[in-house]
């Protein structure tokens, strides 16, 4: 990576290369005077290389290196030499040698910066964000937009191998039904009409499969006005894809392979194949969660049978309409004190259950917060059915609605293999949860809505069940990817005939003239010849964050926004001038005319 300036990048040099004259560029880490010898440590993006300043030297060299500021941007010429042995750093790449300045050139001086460029820190968030550029100097996150750009190689050249073709789709597009608000963007050519920032190229995508494209990949950013989380981002980039003429099983062979490839190629982990499919009802049941994390086993029991009869209220209320189920910490029960549990209980009722009932059983003891309204007859199913022994801790949550119990009781069995550090951030379990619900209820909208997206097709054994009106009982041919806790990917059998997508439309709750606003377009080209097709997204940012460990995709995106949708660096969102309205035909109606961007 030669340029007129540098010979070498500084994190490249190796013993091999000592005796060459060298000339490398860079930051300056940190600087060490040691009397006649001056020590200025220069990073690159490959990493750090000593250079040392030699008083008896040149003096005006030296000078100018005592000169020398944290942040300050130089070019070090001199003789890439080994280091004396007590000066070996093991811990370095470039620890066994140093280059001995003859010369130096400052390009930039810099200011202190508000904070130290280290990977270690606990400066806040919205300080780095704001200084994004320096933030970005730090090592971890270097590496992670270089493993970012290496997985973003590795996906194309798998497509591309596969006979895939990369299709670029439009960003200033129409508003798509996705669950989330659309950002919109006004038409000056249109008075009044908008454009919306594409959710994802759903509908591009399957109508490149009717223009005969057969297989389709494009690394898309999409656009959501939604709540941030961890695992979100209003603009984010999704590897996404879509296939004619397969079946699920097909899909989900190329995604496996190409799964599989990514991890060999960037980290070197041999990912078993083919990865387990739960039917969703499954992973409900067993995990109380639709992308449960395989890392640790502790699956839940379903006890609503023996307790449906209980004399206690509690149990029977819930087991007569929903489900009551039971969560066994085998083995931990001296990790679960008293008060932990109490702090538990408290914990649980941010998901809307009413609370927690446990059993605890040490010391060949069994106390419980319940045993008192319970035959012993009962008691003793509850433990056969939980395997349980002594030095074990249960969890029982019952609620009116089986699923808000499951969830309940999923989300504490990940709170506690949190708390018992069970998680192994290097253990990548790959599985898909298939079948989902075709819709779910909304009780805001008090209407059925989509699971997925309205394209996606019902499984053939549950039609019946549409024109029963039993919407809430249909299967989909819908599935997701799940690594390790995380939904990875997205994707379904999409609807091929017209007449199935207009009445998916009308149970839906859209009138005709929705349906012909908004999906006129999708439906006239179904009836131009449409294969058999289906596909899926990737959220790339959320590979990649997994691949190199992060807690959040903020850690492997270049300038991200913060909680409240604003990047704090360049302050966007921002108010625009007056013309710029004018010329788009907007009047304001906000309280305050200068918008303000805070973290
Ligand atoms: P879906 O909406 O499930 O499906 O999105 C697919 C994948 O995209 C990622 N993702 C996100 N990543 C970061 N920030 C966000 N705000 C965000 N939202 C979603 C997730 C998710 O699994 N068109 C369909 C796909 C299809 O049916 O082919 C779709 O977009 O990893």
């Amino acid at each position: 990576m030669k340029t007129s300036m540098r010979t070498d990048y500084c994190g490249a040099l190796r013993p091999a290369d000592t005796g060459r004259t060298v000339s490398v560029c860079g930051w300056v880490q940190g600087r060490r005077d040691l009397g006649g010898l001056l020590f200025v440590d220069l990073r690159d993006r490959t990493g750090l290389v000593q250079c040392v300043f030699n008083a008896a030297g040149d003096a005006a060299v030296f000078r100018q290196a005592e000169a020398l500021r944290n942040e300050y941007v130089v070019c070090v010429t001199g003789t890439l030499s080994h280091r004396d042995p007590e000066t070996v750093n093991p811990q370095l790449p470039t620890g066994q040698v140093e280059v001995r300045a003859a010369s130096v050139r400052v390009f930039a001086a810099a200011k202190t910066p508000p904070f130290e460029i280290e990977d270690e820190t606990d400066v806040n968030e919205a300080l780095r964000l704001k200084h994004r550029y320096l933030d970005l100097r730090r090592p971890a996150l270097q590496r992670n937009l270089i493993l970012r750009h290496k997985a973003a190689q590795v996906t194309r050249r798998f497509f591309d191998q596969e006979g895939f073709l990369e299709i670029e789709t439009p960003l200033l597009t129409k508003s798509t039904p996705e669950g989330a608000r659309d950002y919109l963007v006004p038409s000056r050519v249109h008075p009044g009409a908008f454009y919306a920032l594409p959710q994802s190229p759903q509908q591009y995508k399957q109508l490149l499969m009717l223009a005969g494209c057969d297989r389709y990949v494009q690394l898309a950013r999409c656009f959501r006005d939604e709540d941030l989380r961890a695992d979100r981002q209003p603009d984010f980039t999704q590897i996404d894809m879509e296939m004619s003429f397969v079946d699920i099983d097909d899909i989900f062979d190329v995604n496996e392979r190409y799964i599989v490839a990514l991890f060999k190629e960037l980290l070197g982990v041999d990912i078993p194949r083919p990865f387990l499919r739960l039917p969703y009802r499954e992973a409900m049941r067993r995990f109380g969660s639709d992308k449960p994390d395989l890392r640790f086993g502790h699956e839940l029991r379903d006890i609503t049978d023996i307790v449906k009869g209980s004399s206690y209220k509690v149990f029977s209320g819930a087991a007569a309409t929903g489900g009551v189920h039971l969560l066994n910490m085998n083995g931990y029960a001296d990790k679960f004190p008293r008060r932990d549990i109490d702090g538990l209980t408290d914990w649980i009722k941010n998901y809307r259950v009413g609370g927690l009932a446990w059993i605890r059983l040490i010391g060949g003891e069994r106390v419980t917060s319940f045993g008192k309204f319970m035959t012993e007859d009962e008691m003793a199913a509850i433990l056969k059915r939980a395997d349980a022994q002594d030095g074990d801790v249960l969890f029982i949550v019952g609620d009116a609605k089986e699923d808000r119990a499951l969830q309940a009781l999923g989300a504490l069995r990940l709170e506690c293999a949190r708390r018992l550090n069970l998680i192994r951030r290097d253990d990548f379990k790959f599985l898909w949860v298939t079948e989902f619900p075709l819709f779910e209820y909304s009780e805001e909208e008090k209407r059925f809505t989509s699971s997925h997206h309205p394209f996606t097709a019902p499984m053939d054994e549950d039609l019946p069940l549409l024109d029963e009106g039993r919407l809430g009982e249909v299967r989909s041919k819908a599935y997701d990817m799940v690594l390790s806790g995380t939904e990875l990917s997205s994707g379904s059998i999409r609807i091929f005939d017209s007449a199935t997508q207009a009445k998916m439309f009308s149970l839906l709750g859209f009138s005709d003239e929705q349906i012909e606003a908004r999906f006129g377009h999708l439906i006239s080209a179904f009836q131009y010849g449409v294969p058999p097709h289906g596909g899926m997204a990737f959220g790339f940012d959320r590979i990649v964050m997994l691949m190199v460990g992060a807690d959040s995709i903020r850690d492997v995106i270049a300038f991200p926004k913060v909680q409240t949708a604003a990047e704090l660096m360049m302050e966007s969102p921002a108010s625009v001038d007056t013309k710029q309205l004018q010329d788009l035909h907007i009047k304001l109606d906000v309280r305050e005319q200068k918008a303000e961007v805070k973290g």
